[in-house]
């Protein structure tokens, strides 16, 4: 196939990363997140141990790097945040960019709530102020969660921090993508590597850390022929990889126009999964120290995901371990440093977002979007009935809203908008990893087709068994109307007119002749 020489880059206004390395340590630093330290160890643990790692493997390679690839393309080609790369592509794309984003803003709210936590559990490492009842501590004594459903009763203990990871959001947003988003990740990606790998070394030389491992390991085959398992990797993998979130095509928009994309990708999908395995390393080795402590087989320990695993498990952990308040110190500094550099890229995207619709210079959009995200999250997430709300709308956005905008994403642009020839020729011409017709072909077919599968099923067992035996009209509200505010925000929102500078000056680059064909 002809390769269209990328020839001379006309100059841009547009902020870049100042330099390759600078955007995989953010690409990186977004991945790497709460998913890869408490959602995968106990992911894997459930979903057939060992044997778990087949499905995920299938997932990242047949949709998470091609899915990846493609954010890459859109936002480097088109040279904009979701709503704006979509727009450019195609004027009625653009409700697409506003759904990822819409996503994006619902799991910020959530998410920088749980980072707050982590704050407030790396102080109380001092002095392992959670005591002996690490359950009764946090749902008790720190959460407060009481009875109603719905609580507007606010907890300062977890709102003073919530407050504090907003202003730092805000800070980092008005300081822009090469000195604020970018300068964070240089320091805080390295650390959190040499951080963590203390504490799987630690770990892995406390008594009965073998036994975590062959937990973790001993696979279950049969567990390959339950769909259930093979839906949990996807979702873990999109959740992990940040993708189908509009977020990669934000990132990789203030990538200069001449910049390996492929081969950026696979460090960064690589150095991810690495994260992931290690995470799944570390915390089963500290659990088989648990289950020795406790003579009891790890299959008998409880609380091995989500919240719990972090706030429950480890704070029982650390306290019985030979010099555990600097584990814990270092564990919860890990999990705010993790979870910051993800949080910034959600937000980046939703900040980009509206400053280029409305024509908001940074800094409006940074403390406009930190101020609404903030006010809903501790409005929401602070008050006593924050961990449930939490808990429903992460199960919602992440097993319905994200499958759907994949879905979306990949038949849109390459059936019915069909530009996939156009954005393989993009990244090959300015990639060293060349991209076949098999990207194309799993993008296209693969991808959608087990998608759709996988939704459906979902999409019953929600329908059918409803989730966590919660009543209707709560699913209804958090679970149904997460999904319905997305949807119907994203095409209001699309409608609006667009403000800010745009158009019929912008030229794609490198000039390709499947554009002028299509
Ligand atoms: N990838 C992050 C994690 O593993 C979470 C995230 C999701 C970040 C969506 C950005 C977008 O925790």
């Amino acid at each position: 196939m002809a390769e269209t020489s990328p020839g001379r880059v006309a100059p841009e206004q547009r902020e870049t990363w100042t330099h390759n390395t600078g955007f995989i340590l953010a690409a990186i630093g977004s991945a790497v997140g709460l998913g890869n330290i408490w959602r995968f160890p106990g992911v894997a643990y459930e979903s057939g141990g060992g044997a778990f790692l087949i499905p995920y493997l299938v997932a990242l390679l047949t949709a998470g790097i091609p899915i990846l690839f493609l954010d890459y393309a859109i936002g480097h080609r088109y040279r904009g945040a979701a709503p704006l790369a979509y727009r450019r592509m195609r004027k009625g794309m653009e409700p697409l960019g506003w759904f990822q984003i819409m996503l994006s803003f619902v799991i910020s709210v959530y998410y920088a709530a749980v980072i707050a936590w982590s704050l407030s559990y790396f102080v109380f490492a001092f002095d392992l102020r959670w005591g002996e009842d690490t359950a009764g501590f946090f749902v008790g004594e720190y959460l407060q969660v009481g009875d109603p459903e719905v609580s507007t009763t606010i907890v300062s203990a977890v709102a003073i921090p919530l407050v504090l990871v907003w202003l730092a959001v805000l800070v980092i947003l008005a300081l822009g993508v090469a000195n604020g988003v970018q300068k964070v990740n240089m320091v805080f990606i390295p650390l959190l590597a040499v951080a963590f790998a203390g504490l799987v070394v630690r770990a892995l030389t406390l008594d009965g850390a073998m036994d975590g491992l062959d937990a973790f390991f001993t696979p279950d085959w049969g567990a390959l022929t339950d769909l259930s398992v093979w839906i949990a990797a996807y979702s873990q993998i999109f959740f992990s990889l940040s993708i189908a979130f509009g977020i990669m095509v934000t990132y990789a928009s203030y990538q200069r126009r001449k910049a390996n994309m492929t081969s950026s990708g696979l460090v960064v999908a690589f150095a991810n999964s690495s994260f992931e395995l290690l995470a799944g390393i570390g915390v089963f080795a500290t659990l088989g120290f648990l289950a020795f402590q406790q003579n009891v087989a790890i299959d008998e320990l409880e609380g091995l995901t989500g919240p719990i695993l972090s706030f429950v498990t480890f704070p029982a952990v650390i306290s019985q371990m030979p010099g555990g308040n600097i584990f814990g110190i270092v564990f919860f500094a890990s999990l705010v440093m993790a979870g910051f550099t993800s949080l910034i890229s959600i937000l980046l995207g939703v900040a980009a977002t509206v400053q280029e619709k409305f024509g908001l210079s940074r800094r409006a959009a940074a403390i406009s979007v930190s101020a609404v995200c903030a006010v809903i999250s501790i409005g929401l997430f602070s008050t006593t009935s924050g961990l449930l709300a939490l808990d429903t709308v992460d199960q919602f956005a992440n097993n319905v809203g994200i499958v759907l905008s994949a879905i979306l994403m990949t038949v849109l642009v390459v059936w019915v908008v069909r530009k996939g020839e156009l954005l393989r020729s993009h990244l090959n011409a300015v990639s060293t990893f060349p991209l076949g017709r098999w990207w194309l072909a799993l993008l296209g077919i693969v991808s959608p087709v087990f998608l759709l599968v996988m939704l459906g099923q979902k999409l019953v067992s929600l329908i059918q068994d409803g989730y966590e035996g919660l009543p209707a009209w709560y699913i209804g509200v958090f679970g149904w109307g997460t999904i319905a505010f997305v949807s119907v925000m994203a095409v209001v929102l699309a409608a609006l007119p667009w403000k800010g500078r745009d158009e019929p000056d912008f030229r794609p680059w490198p000039a390709l002749e499947e554009e002028h064909r299509s």
